[in-house]
């Protein structure tokens, strides 16, 4: 079985590539990253002799059609993504191009070359918001899109592109919508990790109340 990974030096990537070659070191692991300023190497140094990383674009056509044919995965799953919520709302194009374009461009190559199992990564963000006051309500699959931010409405359209290549081409393919995560290798611009720095070093914690600004939420609503 030969698994790519995609966004595998940022965080929950980084996490899943860690858990494949401890729990299933028959595996062959292919990493595919860009690294951007969320993108660690470090993160994957300890089992580096035990994967394949190639830097690059999951938006480039030539490098990922030329990496399939190169190593012809059987499963792909696409942690990568521009994922913060702030960097959004200030740049909204390169979210435009990394988390739909890119997630084109993985599936192309996918009825290209052949797959059994394309996995998106995505985020409960694409139902929005549920009511602080009412915690009888919750997220299900049949729960309407509702996106609140750039962000949010780049994973939601790349969603519904996922799930028009499985009606369209019959494409096999998964989509997980998990909430927030935290835990080893989080970068430090995220909720958590930030709330902990700041703490020890005896610095303000940015919590928003409930504004009329977006930007009020943007440390609350980040995943
Ligand atoms: N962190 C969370 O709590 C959370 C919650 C719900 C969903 N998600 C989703 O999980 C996935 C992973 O999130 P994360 O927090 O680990 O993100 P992250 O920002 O830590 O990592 C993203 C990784 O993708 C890489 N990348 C970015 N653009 C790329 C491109 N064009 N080509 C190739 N690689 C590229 C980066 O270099 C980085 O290594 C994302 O799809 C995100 O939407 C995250």
């Amino acid at each position: 079985m030969k698994i790519l990974i995609t966004g595998g030096a940022g965080f929950i990537g980084g996490n899943f590539v860690h858990y494949m070659t401890k729990e299933h070191p028959d595996y062959e692991i292919v990493v595919l990253d860009k690294l951007t300023y969320a993108g660690n190497l470090e993160t994957l140094a300890p089992i580096m002799d035990k994967i394949k990383f190639v830097k690059d674009d999951i938006a480039d056509r030539d490098a990922v059609f030329k990496l399939f044919k190169t190593e012809k995965p059987d499963i792909v799953v696409n942690f990568a993504a521009e994922s913060h919520v702030d960097r959004s709302i200030e740049d909204p194009g390169i979210f435009l191009k990394t988390n739909i374009i890119g997630t084109q461009t993985l599936m192309d190559a996918c009825r290209e070359f052949g797959i059994k199992r394309y996995h998106q990564v995505s985020t409960d963000e694409v139902y929005g918001d549920l009511p602080l006051d009412r915690p009888d309500l919750f997220f299900t699959e049949e729960t309407p899109l509702h996106t609140s931010s750039p962000y949010s409405a780049s994973k939601a359209s790349a969603d519904l592109l996922v799930q028009a290549y499985y009606r369209t081409y019959n494409l096999p393919v998964t989509i997980s919508r998990c909430s927030n995560n935290y835990g080893p290798y989080h970068f430090p611009e995220k909720l958590i990790p930030l709330m902990i720095a700041n703490a020890l070093a005896d610095k303000p914690l940015p919590v928003y109340g409930k504004g009329e600004n977006v930007r009020d939420w943007m440390y609350v609503e980040d995943h």
